[in-house]
């Protein structure tokens, strides 16, 4: 562990059971299982079980686990009539931030339970794809029981079942994706459950966090970043004229990777089992260009790919839209957020960090002229 340093790099902020991120190594795992153990074997329902509860089901997909979010997945009509205050066609994330937000009520209040976080982790995704289809003029579909969590709201968003291949792809992202220990949005999160607020509130906080491109905002600038580079060929030039103009490259560096980011690894390889060739080709030579093109520039920062990189390769050739890249990485990180509100909430303080005041010496006078 290194000196704490400016964006609390480096300072723990206490104890969690949930998700060791071994950023030296590359390790990842979730209650004690590594990652490369769970993306080829686990479903997203097994991982929410072993996130939420700290152990695995006695089968996977676990049986009853299922069935409670396939029932709470659907969206009672007054929750479907609050839904019209969230206007169509806002940016996604932003809609869905909005959305999370119309649940709420007595039900949800603090502390978050298990009940409540398995609700936050079934509803999400039927919010998200109602409000797209609204926005789009089309009806939401009914629900079809013999789909999982993950392969539903792939169907939900498309109006069609979708083929397993594309099903698999997408939840073993989500596996991926289901918690990553102190990452920006779960640290709002736990920030919000600390002054003893709801698990709403907490998720809606998170959401915001999960914007910006220094986190969860980033894998649509992969795919711009892509076109961009345009061919294999290219990419060397592109990726260095990128450099030298000083912008950063998207899916590239990670705060707690200084290898390579497990997740990156794992999602080439889904990468390379369903997305166009042509494309896997570009962004191959984009990794090779950009990995050598950073370690010449900056040796000692470390930086390999990170999720996104990947990510946004294997999101692309499920087949969705740009815009729902960080919405369906909230619905994959909705585990994790209920697995750490819980957390939280069971051993709390409130969080609340000093700083070093570097402002005017007090005891300035006011001498501002009365208007
Ligand atoms: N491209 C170019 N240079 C980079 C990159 C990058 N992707 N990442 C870091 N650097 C450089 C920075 O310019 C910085 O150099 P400087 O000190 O001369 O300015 C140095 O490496 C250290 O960077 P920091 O921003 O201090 O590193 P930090 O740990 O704070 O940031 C972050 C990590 C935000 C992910 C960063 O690597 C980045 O901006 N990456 C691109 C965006 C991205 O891929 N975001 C998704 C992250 S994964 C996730 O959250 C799910």
């Amino acid at each position: 562990m290194g000196t704490p340093g400016k964006g609390l790099e480096h300072v723990i902020l206490g104890d969690s059971a949930i998700t060791l991120v071994a950023g030296e190594t590359g390790g990842l795992t979730y209650r004690g299982y590594d990652i490369g153990e769970l993306v080829p074997r686990a479903s997203y329902e097994g991982v929410v079980h072993l996130l939420l509860w700290g152990t695995p089901p006695q089968a996977d997909p676990p049986k009853r686990l299922a069935d409670d979010l396939r029932q709470r997945r659907v969206v009672p009509p007054e929750l479907r009539a609050r839904m019209d205050a969230v206007p169509p066609g806002l940016p996604t994330l932003e809609a869905m931030r909005s959305l999370l937000s119309l649940l709420g009520g007595p039900e949800w209040s603090y502390p978050p339970t298990d009940r409540q976080g398995l609700e936050l982790i079934a509803k999400t995704p039927t919010l998200l794809a109602q409000y797209v289809r609204q926005s789009g003029g089309l009806a939401p579909v009914d629900d079809r029981p013999e789909l999982g969590h993950v392969a539903h709201f792939l169907y939900q968003l498309t109006g069609e079942v979708p083929t397993p291949e594309k099903a698999r792809a997408l939840e073993q992202y989500t596996v991926m994706l289901a918690d990553h220990g102190m990452n920006a949005s779960t640290f709002a999160l736990r920030i919000v459950l600390s002054t003893q607020s709801d698990l709403v509130s907490g998720a809606v906080a998170a959401i915001g966090a999960l914007k910006g491109p220094a986190h969860g905002g980033a894998p649509s600038k992969v795919s711009d970043m892509l076109d961009a580079v345009g061919t294999a060929e290219n990419a060397e030039r592109w990726v260095d004229a990128a450099l030298a103009r000083k912008e950063r490259l998207y899916g590239f560096g990670h705060r707690a990777y200084k290898t390579e980011d497990p997740r990156a690894v794992l999602l080439k390889q889904v990468a390379k089992r369903i997305a166009d060739p042509g494309r896997l080709r570009i962004a191959e030579a984009v990794e090779r260009a950009g990995v050598a093109a950073l370690q010449r520039k900056r040796p000692e920062a470390r930086l390999f790919l990170n999720v996104e990189f990947y990510g946004a390769v294997v999101l692309e050739a499920v087949g969705l839209p740009r815009e729902l890249f960080t919405p369906t990485f909230a619905v994959a990180r909705t585990a994790g957020w209920a697995a750490h509100a819980m957390e939280q909430a069971a051993d709390n303080r409130l969080i609340r960090p000093d700083v070093n005041y570097t402002g005017p010496a007090p005891g300035r006078k006011w001498t501002v002229p009365a208007a």
